[in-house]
Order: C-alpha cells, then sequence, then structure tokens
C-alpha cells in the first residue's frame, strides 16, 4: 500500500472534521462515508464564500449582486455537465438530491410514456429510492415492475436480466454501484440490452461519482441521477441528467416560479431547458458548493482515487474475512476489477446495531440497519447488517484499528450474553 499511501496524506489535512477539529476530537475514525460523504475546507469556504458575500436569488434580479449569484449558480451547471461527460449543461437538471431525480424521471417521463401493462425492471439490491417512485406509478397507471436477481456471489444476474427483459420493457432503472453489496453492475451491457428492445435505461449513480469517472455519452445511457452529498459536497442538492431530446419530450414536474415563460389565468407555458424542471428558489449556493466537489475530486484524479480505494477494500475485505462467524454481503473484491470501497457484515449470534454502538464507544463510526435496502435484506433473511464504508481520505492505521476495535467488541458481547 505504501506507493499510494500519498492521497490521504495529502486531502486529509483538507477535511477539519477528520482533522480532530469536529465534535469528536479524539481520533474520530469515519467509516461512514457511503451514507455521506465529509467535506473538504474547499467546498465549506465555498459555501462560506458564497453566503458572505454573493448571495442573491438567481435569473430574477437586475442588480449586480443577482448577476454574479446566476453567473456562479449556472457556473456550477457547467462544471457538473462537464464532470460526467454530457454534452451541454442544458441537460443537467438540478434536484434536492438523487432521489428528487429519480422521482422526476418517473412522475414526469414515466406517467408520459409508461402505459398500462409495460414493465420497468429493476434489480433486488436497489436503495428505496429507486424502488418506492416505481411503485408509486405502477399504482397509478398499472405497469409492472419487475426485479433482477442476484447471483450466489452476491452480484448482478445478468442472465436473469436477459430473461426478464420483454418487448413489453420501457425502462431498466438500475443503481451503478449497491450501497449494500458493493458490487458495480454492468451498465453499458445493460444498455445495450435496453435499447435493444427500445427501453430507456436509468443509472444511480449515487455511489459511484466519487470513486470513478463516469462519462455518460460513452456509456449511451438515458438518465443519471446523482447526490451531492456522496460526493464530498453540500446536501439539499442532487442532479438529473438526461439527453435534451428526452428532456424537451418531458413534461414539468413540479410548477412555480423560475420554471414558466409565462403565466395566463389557465395556463401557462415553459420555460427553456433546464429551468421548465426547476420550479422555486433552488439550493444555489449547495449546487455551487457541488461544483467545488466535483473540482476537488477532479484535482486528486478520480483514477488515482479508484486505484487507490481498491488497495484499501482488498486490504479491509482481506482483514474482516478472517474473523471468525462473519458473514460478508456482496463479492470478494478482485484487485483492479471495480468495486465500492465498502464491506457489509453480519456477525453470527450478534445484532449489527450492537456492533455499532460498541464501535462508536472507540470513536468509529460504522453503518448499522437495513441502508435503505430492505429488499435485498429480504432476500438475504435478515433484518440489518452493519456496513463499514471507506473514502480515499481512509488509511491502512485506520482499518487496522477498526478490525481490531471490531475483534475487541464482538469478544465483548459475546463473553457478556
Ligand atoms: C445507491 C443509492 N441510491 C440512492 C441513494 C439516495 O440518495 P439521496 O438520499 O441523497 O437521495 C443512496 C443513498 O444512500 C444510495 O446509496
Amino acid at each position: 500500500m505504501s506507493d499510494q499511501i500519498s492521497i490521504p496524506e495529502l486531502t486529509r489535512k483538507d477535511f477539519p472534521l477528520l482533522n480532530k477539529e469536529g465534535e469528536i476530537k479524539n481520533n474520530l475514525i469515519y467509516l461512514d462515508h457511503a451514507a455521506t460523504s465529509q467535506k473538504p475546507k474547499q467546498v465549506i469556504n465555498a459555501l462560506v464564500n458564497y453566503y458572505s458575500y454573493q448571495n442573491a436569488n438567481v435569473h430574477r434580479g437586475a442588480h449586480q449582486l443577482s448577476a454574479i449569484a446566476t453567473q456562479k449558480f449556472e457556473n456550477a451547471r457547467q462544471v457538473t455537465s462537464k464532470f460526467i461527460g454530457s454534452n451541454s449543461a442544458k441537460e443537467i437538471v438540478f434536484t434536492r438530491n438523487a432521489t428528487e431525480a429519480i422521482n422526476l424521471v418517473a412522475f414526469s417521463w414515466g406517467n408520459t410514456f409508461i402505459k398500462e401493462n409495460d414493465e420497468i425492471l429493476i434489480s433486488l439490491m436497489e436503495h428505496h429510492s429507486n424502488i418506492v417512485p416505481w411503485q408509486l406509478l405502477s399504482k397509478k397507471i398499472g405497469c409492472k415492475i419487475k426485479f433482477i436477481g442476484i447471483t450466489k456471489n452476491g452480484e448482478l444476474d445478468l442472465e436473469d436480466a436477459y430473461k426478464k427483459l420483454t418487448d413489453k420493457t420501457k425502462l431498466i432503472s438500475i443503481l451503478y454501484t449497491s450501497n449494500t453489496l458493493g458490487c458495480c453492475n454492468p451498465i453499458k451491457k445493460l444498455t445495450e440490452m435496453a435499447h435493444n428492445v427500445g427501453a430507456h435505461i436509468l443509472v444511480d449513480a449515487c455511489q459511484t461519482l466519487a470513486h470513478q469517472k463516469i462519462n455518460v455519452s460513452e456509456l449511451g445511457i438515458d438518465f443519471l441521477a446523482g447526490s451531492s452529498h456522496k460526493l464530498c459536497g453540500p446536501t439539499g442538492c442532487g442532479f438529473l441528467w438526461s439527453k435534451e431530446d428526452i428532456l424537451e419530450q418531458m413534461p414539468p414536474f413540479l410548477g412555480g416560479g423560475e420554471m414558466i415563460q409565462d403565466v395566463g389565468k389557465y395556463e401557462s407555458s415553459w420555460a427553456d431547458l433546464p429551468h421548465k424542471f426547476e420550479a422555486g428558489t433552488p439550493a444555489i449556493g449547495e449546487a455551487i458548493g457541488m461544483a467545488e466537489a466535483m473540482k476537488y475530486l477532479e484535482n486528486i484524479g478520480l483514477e488515482k482515487i479508484k486505484n487507490y480505494e481498491n488497495k484499501l477494500i482488498n486490504y479491509l475485505f482481506n482483514k474482516l474475512i478472517t474473523i471468525k462467524g462473519i458473514k460478508i454481503l456482496g463479492p470478494k473484491p478482485i484487485v483492479d476489477k471495480n468495486r465500492a470501497p465498502l464491506v457489509t457484515f453480519n456477525i453470527e449470534g450478534l445484532h449489527s446495531n450492537d456492533i455499532a454502538e460498541m464501535l462508536d464507544a472507540s470513536n468509529i463510526c460504522i453503518r448499522s440497519g437495513h441502508h435503505c435496502c430492505q429488499l435485498i435484506h429480504k432476500y438475504y433473511q435478515i433484518n440489518s447488517s452493519a456496513r463499514a464504508s471507506l473514502s480515499f481520505t481512509s488509511t491502512v492505521e485506520e482499518i487496522d484499528i477498526f478490525t481490531k476495535t471490531l475483534i475487541d467488541s464482538i469478544k465483548f458481547l459475546k463473553d457478556n450474553s
């Protein structure tokens, strides 16, 4: 690992919370990056700077300050567009988060283009944000949801996907990287499969954007959803990307200010893309902060991040696998194969909440519960699991301390049960 260790050395100083400046000053080990990432000072400063010196509403004011805020906000759209390799900033719709982006597609595109008895193909490993919007749509218009299964290995069963795909399939909606199993799905293959039957594909990239480079044009997909807070940006902002011609055909999702061209007594007309989907005052400072986070990741280099995290996850996995009674969900990492830097596990005879609480007593933050993925937990016939998730700021030393404390905690809990 030593040749790669420079990434945390280079970046960690940028994260106040990881630098003993936060509420928990005593050797905090944050292993919950998949729930939300920590924020570097570049992002925090962008927010402070915006609210201190540039705060004004966008697209409305005749005054200079509004022009500055608008320019910064629209620049954030350009940065987001470049970050994912899209052709135009018009293809970026700012939302509150990835959940809202998926709901936008379900309510606008889904309600328009999906009909009764049409089929939507999702997988058993989806986050609730990529299940519930389709259930709401299905209840409303009578379309069917079908589920791609999981292999014994804990990965997407591509053969099952082939079997479930029919000429009634109108959409494959799938996560790129699983927040529970850690696997990365074959998006190019799934895109080809969707397009072969005339369906669209939506990719939930929440757990991918901070870990590897994504290029929507190269992937050839139709929709992409992302959340700022998973990629070192502020909460309250996310985005939907889609091709201009698809967005043009979609009706607005929410109505109100900013999204109109003209308002009459009983009818209105819509603003140009992407504003027709952005009703009301947007999260201006947060979009600017998200763009700063994207620039920060690009400065480190997403390829470097991917390589470093791949090594780190192998190291963590190989340590955990030796623990007696551990059951890990998802595939074993393979060096150079894309995988999320996280491990989800259970310890025989113990509840994941007890493990997380014991670790918390040593200032180690992990997640326990169903991680908004009840379907995959039901599939494995469990209610909850523990999850340790890393980032490019994580270190081998942290993994060593975490594993040792986990082993001590298991012993304590078993001795006292
Ligand atoms: C894979 C995946 N999809 C979607 C989401 C939802 O993200 P948000 O709550 O920011 O909308 C998450 C959050 O954990 C996630 O991990």
